[in-house]
């Protein structure tokens, strides 16, 4: 296992140096990720290298049994470039450009920036690559700010000559004759700017793949300069579930390890940090590194409140049990300067150790007596979410309800099977399905023909799929397809929408259980309301009160040798957690393990056998009786009691 820090030793004196590796050494990191916003340091002058200090540092680290990542420092462009070519600095939806102070301020697309970029990751690889002490490398640091400059127009334009060929098809397309937009020109094509009011929804989809494709593109060129001087894994930071900026699954691709930064602000719940560690796992179907585990409090401007006792460590077996083999905390000291002197780490501003320390210390003690155990081992889930980036992209200018949220509709649906402890890989939705029993897809508002025979496929073949509201509105490129909806999928869910309603936030429909699994009055819905016409599906809810009393919410269908259930509105937890019982049910899911509210429980599997990772991720107290089959406590050695008892914050983690 990998387990370090991020350390920023450009911050220090030299002769500090070596007491922060002492204490690295110390707390039992084998790890540290350097130099990602080191730019100004290493290339002081245009051409002018300095990497002297970074191999000095990098001896020491080595010296005291650390190896290190190195972060390609692009996302810090230094003053000296940006003021030298100001072209270079991107330009905001509002088409104003923006100032250097900031990090991540130049277009990715700017051919100033990329041959500035290109020069300092030669160097970097060329003087590092051979380096016995690296280990890896990061790309950039979280990719994501988007650049409307007219250095992006002209090669937005470019991209969609080449993706659609003529005007004509293009116009056709993006279904311009509305309000006169056609394009007699390929230069006439704007990029989404926000002035004037909103753009052509098709025309901002577009753009938002056109800006994956440029990362995408960025992150090749950078892996292509790295692997003339290096055959050490490359991996790029990603930020979870939240941010629906980019087609992060297509970028992790081109990677040989995903990783994240997990920032779990405050009392933030557990079920979106664990979709997220759910979902980075998805991109490769592999087990993932935590590249940045909160480890302090933090914050720009406000601070967010500090991490109570045991919770760093919660964090860190959390992550570990969900599949994560390198956590590295952030960060290892706070800086006394610049923007994040709020952020803390591991130490304190004064170079002292803090109790946080003695807890990443305890943490890895204790891992150090099984980590051969947890190598090899991973997360075998029988169901999969699909997190579509296209029908993301899509809702950011057609939110369709003021109170819809892409990731609370996942997240209400995910934590029904979260509070089961039932495994779930977030996967795209273009992969192979064949290996799960249910495969649960939230809003897929964009549905493609190859993903349409994807889903289909895969129910004809056995599967059970779940879709909501908003799923297969809109063709590949975003015009709302010209048939009943669930469009191209009517025959899968026997059922089509008749009728929907976007209701008021303070609008009450209630919802009524037909089924004995969901039975009488069950929850509140919100958000939207698909009224169903029955083809030959079930109904299962209708709703109750509200628009439309005695309609039909609610479908099952078989299909093939499968079934498939369409949700068509936004069903309250208690509902949804019903709802999925059934499904689970139907659907021949092994049971998860049972733990009390706010615990949660994982296992990874592996040739040597199972270990199971508990977590009490509340303040309260919880006890559960020892899984069966669970018969090692690996923390403690030996036999595991039958009732495991877990203080606030307290982690079991049992072998089998
Ligand atoms: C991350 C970022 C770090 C640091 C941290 C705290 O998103 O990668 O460089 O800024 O947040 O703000």
């Amino acid at each position: 296992m990998r387990f370090g820090v991020d350390y920023y030793p450009e911050h220090w004196p030299e002769d500090r140096w070596e007491t922060d590796a002492r204490l690295m050494q110390e707390a039992g990191f084998n790890t540290v990720r350097l130099a990602e916003f080191a730019w100004s340091k290493i290339e002081p002058k245009e051409g002018v290298f300095e990497f002297e200090w970074l191999l000095r540092i990098i001896d020491i680290l080595y010296k005291y049994g650390i190896e290190v990542v190195i972060g390609t420092p692009t996302a810090a462009p230094p003053m000296w470039l940006c003021t030298n070519k100001p072209n270079i600095l991107r330009v905001n939806e509002d088409r104003l450009r923006i100032t250097p102070n900031h990090r991540q301020q130049c277009c990715i697309n700017h051919p100033d920036y990329k041959s500035a970029a290109d020069r300092i990751v030669t160097a970097t690889a060329e003087t590092l690559g051979k380096n016995k002490a690296v280990i890896g490398w990061q790309v950039d640091n979280e990719f994501g700010p988007l650049c409307y400059c007219e250095e992006c127009r002209r090669q937005f334009q470019e991209w969609l000559e080449a993706k659609y060929g003529s005007l004509g098809v293009l116009n056709e397309a993006w279904g311009t004759v509305f309000w006169s937009q056609t394009f007699t020109d390929w230069e006439q094509i704007p990029l989404p700017w926000r002035i004037g009011g909103p753009p052509n929804p098709s025309l901002a989809l577009d753009f938002r793949r056109f800006f994956s494709d440029c990362y995408a593109g960025f992150l090749k060129r950078q892996i292509e300069i790295i692997r003339k001087f290096s055959d050490k894994p490359i991996t790029h930071n990603f930020m979870g579930l939240w941010p629906e900026v980019l087609n992060y699954q297509k970028l992790a691709s081109q990677l040989d390890f995903v990783s994240w930064d997990n920032y779990p602000f405050g009392g933030a719940d557990p079920t979106g940090v664990s979709a997220s560690h759910d979902l980075v796992r998805g991109y490769l179907n592999k087990n993932f590194w935590v590249m940045e585990q909160m480890s302090g409090p933090g914050g720009w401007s406000d601070m967010s409140p500090a991490p109570r006792k045991g919770r760093i460590r919660a964090w860190t077996y959390h992550a570990i049990g969900r599949g994560a083999d390198g956590i590295i905390y952030f960060r290892w000291r706070p800086c006394r300067s610049g923007l994040e002197q709020y952020w803390h780490g591991i130490l304190n501003h004064d170079g002292s150790v803090s109790r946080r320390y003695y807890e990443i210390k305890q943490t890895r003690d204790e891992l150090k007596r099984f980590e051969h155990l947890i190598e090899g081992t991973t997360i075998d889930a029988q169901v999969a979410f699909i997190n579509d980036y296209d029908s993301r992209f899509a809702f950011q200018y057609q939110r369709g309800n003021q109170a819809f949220s892409y990731t609370s509709l996942l997240l209400t649906l995910y934590r029904s099977f979260y509070n089961r402890n039932i495994p779930v890989d977030i996967i795209s939705s273009i992969k192979d399905l064949s290996r799960y029993k249910i495969v649960v897809a939230p809003a897929l508002f964009v549905l493609t023909e190859d993903v349409a025979e994807n889903l289909k496929e895969y129910v004809r073949s056995g599967g059970t799929l779940v879709i909501t509201f908003r799923s297969a509105v809109k063709d590949a490129t975003g015009l709302i397809y010209n048939e009943q909806l669930p469009a191209r999928l009517q025959d899968v869910f026997g059922a089509i929408v008749k009728e929907y309603n976007s209701p008021h936030p303070d609008e009450v429909t209630t919802l009524w259980g037909l089924s004995e699994a969901v039975d009488g009055h069950c929850a509140k819905a919100s958000v939207w309301l698909d009224i169903m016409e029955l083809r030959g599906a079930e109904p299962l809810i209708k709703y109750d009160a509200g628009f439309m009393p005695g309609s039909i919410a609610v479908t099952r269908n078989r299909f093939g040798k499968g079934t498939a259930y369409y949700i068509g509105t936004q069903m309250a937890q208690d509902c949804c957690d019903l709802l999925t019982e059934m499904i689970i049910a139907g659907a021949g899911v092994s049971p998860g393990i049972e733990t009390p509210e706010g615990v949660d429980a994982s296992v990874r599997k592996g040739p040597l056998g199972s270990l199971l990772f508990i977590t009490n991720h509340t303040e309260r107290p919880a006890s559960i009786p020892r899984p069966k089959g669970y018969i090692t406590d690996m923390i403690a050695g030996g036999p595991a009691p039958d009732i495991i008892h877990l203080d606030s914050y307290e982690i079991a983690v049992l072998g089998s």
